[in-house]
């Protein structure tokens, strides 16, 4: 079986090639700086990806940037930022990998559990995990009964959480959160987000 995953050099993406490999899958790993090189902000380049990759049983995007930062001080320049890469991002991607998955195939998009359960300075986070969640919901309505797309939300990782300054103990290790992409990619419904184990809203 083959899969692409798109920000494979990041923190939670190495975790889910890694989980992927382990499960048997031949893993294409994309990023702007990675050798099968793609930039989910240019259509033509994940075009490109796709093509190149041909046909798969998985597509999962661990990228996407939307920003951080307190509720009066979000910029314009900051929603746009969220909107063009995480949201409409993934959504193209999504709109374009249909085609290029196998029957019994998945395209996972990654959200966040900001959508459900949010902190201070996290509001453009959630506005576009939430988005995700919605347009995977109608978009599971109109594919392909033997195609599933879903949207996983995975916890702040210990990872992410050290980097924040936050003390990384209770947190979940992105190895550990890769499980719930594997098991998303192998027993989600369609339509339907996902959570890490222990991680439901
Ligand atoms: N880490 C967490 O705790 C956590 C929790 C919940 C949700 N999430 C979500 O999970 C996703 C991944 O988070 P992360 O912490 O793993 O991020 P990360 O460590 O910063 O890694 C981001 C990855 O995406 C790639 N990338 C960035 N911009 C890209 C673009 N325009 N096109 C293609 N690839 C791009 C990066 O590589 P290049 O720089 O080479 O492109 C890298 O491989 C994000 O959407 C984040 O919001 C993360």
């Amino acid at each position: 079986m083959k899969a692409i995953v798109i920000g494979a050099t990041g923190t939670l993406g190495s975790a889910v090639v890694n989980k992927l490999e382990e499960s048997g899958y031949q893993v294409t790993g994309a990023s702007r700086s990675s050798d099968a090189s793609v930039n989910i902000e240019d259509e033509d380049s994940v075009k490109a990806l796709l093509d190149h990759t041909g046909k798969v049983d998985a597509i999962v995007c661990a990228a996407g940037t939307a920003a951080f930062g307190e509720l009066d001080k979000l910029t314009d320049k900051e929603f746009d930022l969220s909107y063009k890469n995480k949201l409409m991002g993934q959504i193209k991607l999504l709109q374009k990998g249909l085609s290029y998955l196998n029957p019994g195939g998945t395209i996972l998009l990654t959200g966040g559990i900001f959508a459900y359960k949010p902190m201070p300075g996290s509001a453009a986070i959630a506005m576009v995990n939430a988005a995700l969640e919605g347009f995977v919901r109608a978009a599971a309505l109109e594919t392909d009964n033997r195609k599933k797309v879903i949207v996983i939300h995975p916890p702040l990782v210990a990872e992410t959480a050290e980097k924040m300054g936050l003390d990384p103990a209770p947190f979940l290790t992105a190895r550990e959160v890769s499980d719930a992409y594997l098991e998303a990619i192998k027993n989600g419904k369609s339509g339907v987000p996902f959570f890490a184990k222990n991680n439901t809203p």
